[in-house]
Parts: C-alpha cells; sequence; structure tokens
C-alpha cells in the first residue's frame, strides 16, 4: 500500500463532514481535487469508502474503520511534531480553540495581545455554543477551550481564570426597573428572552428558576446575545446576559439590570482542555499567557466598565464598611497579595493585614475564601482576574 499523509488527513475531514464539498471549504481544495484523494485511497485500499445515497453521502464499514485508525495515526503524528517542537524549545504550531458564544466579547481582544507576543503560533478561533463545544472535545478537535464550567461527564480539566456574572436586565422603561429586592417568584410571570438550547447562559438561567420550582416563561428563543439585548431594549422580555456582553449597554443607559433575588448569577469562565491529552506548546503558551501582566491588564479594563455602572449604583455605600477597609477587601479578592495591596494603597503591608483582621472580624468570617465571596456577592469585586476560586458550597457545578 501507498498512502499518503494528503489523502488520510483528506479523508477524515471528508468524513467528519460527511460532505465533498464542505470538506473542500475547509482544505481550501476544489471539489474534484478532494475527489480524486478519495478515489485514490479507495484504490489503494481496494474497498470503497463512502456510500452515495441521492445527494448524501455515509461512511462504509470499511470507512468507518478507517476513520477510527487515521483519529489515531493522524493524533500521534501530531503529538510527534509537538515533541520535537518542544526539542528544538520553539513556541510555535497551531493552536485550535473553542470559545462558547458570549466569549466573542473577551478572546478576539485576548487573542490580538497573545498573537503580538507569538507571532509564529498560528490560531483557529471557533465561537460557537457550548454544547458544540463539547462535541468539538469529544471529537478531539480542539486543544482548549474557554467556556463556562465543565461539566464532569467528559474527562475534562478546567481552570478557572475570570469571574462572569450574569445580570438580569430589562429596557429603563420596564416596570420592574423602578423596584428593589424584586423576589424570584415575582419573575415567573414575565416574559423571557432567552439563548439557543446548548447555551450555557440559558441553562444557568432555566437551574435557577428549576431550583426554586418555578417555570419560566419563554417568549423569544435568539441565537445570539446581540439579538436578545435588542428585542429587551424593544420592550419584548427580560434577558439574562453575561456582564461582557452589556457593558456598553449599562454604561450608555440602555438597558439596566435589575435588582432581583438569585441576581448576579455568578460563574466564571473556565479554560479546558482533555484530561488526558497532553497539551501542545501552543495551548501551554496559551494557559501561560492567561496569567501575564498583559492578559490580566486587558480582562481589567473590560470589567472597568462595569465597575463604572456599578459605582453609580452606589453599592458600596450601604456596606458596613469604611473605604479603605472596601479597597483592601476588592484587592484581596482580585487577588492581589498584601504586599501588592500595600503598594497599589500607599500604606504599610501591616496596615493592610490590620484592615483584613478587622473586615474579618466585623463579618463573623473566617476564610479567605469567604472573604471572596462577600465581595463577589456584595459587588465588591466585580468581574475581573483573579487565580483562584473560593472554596465555597455556592461554587456549584452548572
Ligand atoms: P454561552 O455560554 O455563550 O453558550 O451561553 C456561556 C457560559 O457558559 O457561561
Amino acid at each position: 500500500m501507498n498512502l499518503t499523509f494528503r489523502q488520510l488527513e483528506t479523508f477524515q475531514v471528508v468524513a467528519r463532514h460527511l460532505s465533498f464539498t464542505r470538506a473542500a471549504q475547509e482544505l481550501f481544495l476544489t471539489q474534484p481535487a478532494v475527489s480524486i484523494q478519495i478515489k485514490q485511497l479507495e484504490e489503494q485500499l481496494g474497498l470503497p469508502l463512502f456510500d452515495h445515497i441521492g445527494k448524501r453521502i455515509y461512511l462504509t464499514q470499511a470507512g468507518q474503520e478507517l476513520y477510527a485508525y487515521n483519529r489515531k495515526i493522524l493524533d500521534l503524528l501530531k503529538e510527534m511534531e509537538m515533541v520535537m517542537g518542544e526539542l528544538k524549545g520553539l513556541k510555535r504550531g497551531r493552536l485550535a480553540l473553542s470559545g462558547v458564544t458570549t466569549t466573542e466579547y473577551l478572546l478576539p481582544s485576548l487573542l490580538g495581545i497573545f498573537r503580538q507576543i507569538y507571532p509564529d503560533i498560528q490560531v483557529s478561533l471557533e465561537v460557537t455554543n457550548r454544547a458544540h463545544v463539547l462535541q468539538r472535545f469529544a471529537n478531539n478537535e480542539i486543544d482548549l477551550a474557554v467556556m463556562g464550567q465543565p461539566p464532569e461527564e467528559l474527562n475534562l480539566t478546567g481552570e478557572p481564570f475570570l469571574p462572569n456574572q450574569l445580570l438580569l436586565v430589562a429596557s429603563p422603561s420596564h416596570p420592574l426597573a423602578r423596584e428593589k429586592k424584586i423576589p424570584l417568584s415575582r419573575l415567573a410571570s414575565e416574559t423571557f428572552l432567552v439563548r439557543e438550547p446548548g447555551s450555557g447562559t440559558r441553562m444557568a438561567l432555566e437551574k435557577l428558576f428549576k431550583e426554586a420550582g418555578l417555570s419560566l416563561r419563554i417568549g423569544l428563543e435568539l441565537g445570539s446575545n446581540e439579538a436578545i439585548k435588542q428585542a429587551i431594549q424593544a420592550g419584548l422580555g427580560l434577558g439574562v446576559l453575561s456582564v461582557y456582553a452589556l457593558s456598553l449597554e449599562l454604561t450608555g443607559g440602555k438597558l439596566v439590570a435589575l435588582n432581583a433575588e438569585g441576581f448576579p448569577l455568578q460563574r466564571y469562565w473556565y479554560l479546558v482542555y482533555l484530561a488526558e491529552k497532553r497539551l501542545s506548546p501552543a495551548a501551554r503558551a496559551f494557559k501561560e499567557f492567561l496569567q501575564t501582566q498583559a492578559a490580566r491588564e486587558l480582562l481589567q479594563s473590560r470589567a472597568g466598565l462595569y465597575r463604572a455602572y456599578l459605582e453609580t449604583r452606589s453599592v458600596k455605600k450601604s456596606l458596613p464598611l469604611s473605604r479603605r477597609e472596601q479597597e483592601v477587601v476588592q484587592g484581596i479578592a482580585e487577588g492581589y497579595t498584601e504586599r501588592e495591596i500595600a503598594e497599589r494603597l500607599r500604606i504599610s503591608p501591616k496596615t493592610v493585614t490590620t484592615y483584613r483582621a478587622r473586615v474579618m472580624k466585623k463579618l463573623h468570617l473566617s476564610h479567605r475564601s469567604q472573604l471572596v465571596q462577600y465581595a463577589l456577592r456584595t459587588g465588591l469585586l466585580i468581574p475581573s482576574w483573579f487565580p483562584t476560586v473560593p472554596e465555597s458550597p455556592e461554587f456549584s457545578r452548572g
């Protein structure tokens, strides 16, 4: 047999899409070029790989067997390339990254900086919904993904790197916009505009209602955050969206966040990968990059708009803490060390320790993670980068 890698690669893409046209698009080839490769492969193997029925194609049994072996061969090849790259000490190669829909407000700008640092890493980013990202992992088609909490079923490792709050929003003219402490039961009679099934945002909202024994009244199902925001502004109902999708609308006064029980819903952005897969140098570079000062600053600037918005709501004024104490809590919750906080506030590290102890006593807290939870609950910690996730029973899988 005289198989070529090119034929095997082409076969894999055709088999994945079950379409010559889509495979040709992905491979930047013409459709006849794809057909020739498959024909040659079938001749080499002496077996047909696809059945053509009407306009559709299906894998024959030989096709299915080849698909399984081929995947192992291609994975091994990739691993070999990776090891060779590592031996050369080069940060180069390809990074196949997927992000759930809402990461469109984060990932493009992060990748902009990443590409400046690693110009030799070719990045492909696919923005799609949660269900599809999980499918890509199940097929071992991506290196990394950014998504909400990963499910336990797949053997995935998820590292939280950024808090993400989901806000309940309405148009400023909505009757609930002026109300305070709206009970969750009151929301059961409202119409909601929700994302498509498979969206993590929708799942989190459904979970909240289900756990409260309430049913969710869905007015419209829309496949994008932008469409949902437009529909809310048009007065078609309420919606739940990530704070990262809302910064402009909130600061511009086009939408308002409602003061309702259970909101904001606390989620996190996770960097996710297959637990058993060896990360490529490119994937490792991205993982390390998320911890760098450059990435951290960018994420903080994204959160800045929300910070400004919350300040206008004077959340902080209602807290039983002095301004200095609030600043210390915020610093701790953001993951800064006491020394860094001291430098930022121009006070001594000892004073920071004193403030922290005083706050813990005042709030009857015994653990740093409780302080982080407090900061999140009260809005003192506005979504911004911080390195660890609070260990808390409230931190549930979703
Ligand atoms: P989504 O996911 O963009 O698919 O709704 C967001 C999330 O998981 O938090």
